[in-house]
């Protein structure tokens, strides 16, 4: 089994169900924003997550799939807006929707998936009081996203941030939204309560995994393999783990690097290099992986309980392919 393979599989049944939900109208300009990174591509990972959730507790994936559009209309309206904040330029391999068509036009291009995502929603097939349930744990998660959000930003200000604040933010920030498709997937699958609970522990787990190898990919992948900006944490500032882990353990010279470089807009590839080695140096690369190998483990492990199934299988290969993953 190839997991490139089993996602791809999934990600085409995917893409012909979210363009029923992308259609066109006036302001012209204000549809060709909403579509434009949702048909830019992307992985699919929380389709494919609530999809593989669904079919490993024996459901018809075929009714997961409205949700399955919603959470990844969430994640573009997400991607969107943080775009903006992140002050990138490149996504999916195309000029970041702000880039494009402007901030305001991208503003609302988000805003517009956003409402998108819960049109689908109602098209999931299921009765009224899950539905309640479902619907609610989706405000929740985009609550939970925009508190990450925020976090996310407040940091780049602040000198030091402990480990435990940098996994609280990535937990509501990233892993919620992973967190709520295996969930979906295992409700609208009609699992057990307790399938329920692995797979929405399974979720959150891979979520964290997931976010502390996208922090690790800005700053040993390239731009034409990862279709997104690279080093752009360090010019912002981010206060990833690695960040975090070299600001504890580094020499009095090295911090001074980092202070210097990090969140400096303008900061030349040579900057960025010397604070990744200082990362090195600091064995705080090693650590972020070390860390994310454990939260893959530990998503793995969840799953235990979970009769076996070939979309158990692919689940467990996910784990490991989050944090092997070259995009
Ligand atoms: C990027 O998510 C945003 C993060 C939460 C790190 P993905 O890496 O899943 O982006 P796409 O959907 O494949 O473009
Ligand atoms: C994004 O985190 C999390 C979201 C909720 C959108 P990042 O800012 O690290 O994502 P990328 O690297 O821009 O995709
Ligand atoms: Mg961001
Ligand atoms: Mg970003
Ligand atoms: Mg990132």
């Amino acid at each position: 089994m190839n997991i490139r393979n089993e996602l791809e599989k999934r990600a085409d049944i995917f893409n012909k169900e979210m363009k029923k939900y992308l259609k066109t109208g006036t302001p012209k300009r204000l549809y060709d924003a909403a579509k434009h990174l949702p048909l830019a591509g992307g992985k699919r990972l929380r389709p494919c997550v609530a999809m593989l959730s669904c079919e490993s507790v024996s459901g018809d994936v075929q009714r997961v799939m409205p949700f399955a559009v919603a959470l990844e209309l969430v994640h573009n309206f997400t991607l969107i807006h943080d775009d903006i904040m992140d002050k990138s330029r490149l996504r999916r391999n195309l000029p970041a929707v702000h880039i494009k068509f402007g901030e305001s036009t991208a503003i609302l291009a988000g805003d517009f998936l956003f409402a998108l995502s819960f049109e689908a929603m109602q098209d999931i097939p299921i009765k009224p009081s899950v539905f309640k349930k479902l619907n609610n744990s989706l405000i929740q998660c985009v609550k939970d996203i925009c508190q990450g959000q925020q976090l996310d930003t407040e940091f780049e200000k602040r000198k030091n941030i402990a480990e435990y604040e940098y996994l609280n933010m990535i937990q509501k920030k990233t892993a919620s939204l992973f967190r709520l498709a295996a969930h979906g997937g295992a409700i609208i699958g009609n699992g057990s309560t307790e399938e329920i609970n692995a797979l929405t522990e399974y979720g959150n787990l891979l979520g964290l995994a997931f976010q502390i190898w996208d922090d690790y990919l800005d700053l040993s992948s390239s731009e034409k393999t990862l279709g997104k900006d690279i080093g752009n944490d360090i010019r912002n500032g981010k206060k990833t783990l690695i960040a975090v882990h070299a600001l504890e353990n580094t020499n009095n010279q090295d911090k001074k690097l980092l202070e210097e470089v990090m969140g400096n807009k303008d900061a030349s590839e040579r900057d960025i290099k010397q604070v990744v080695e200082v990362f090195k140096k600091t064995g705080s690369i090693e650590y972020a992986k070390k860390t994310a190998l454990h939260y893959s483990r530990q998503a793995k492990k969840t799953l235990e309980t979970l009769k076996d199934s070939e979309a158990k299988t692919v689940l467990i290969q996910l784990a490991d392919y989050s944090i092997e993953r070259e995009k």
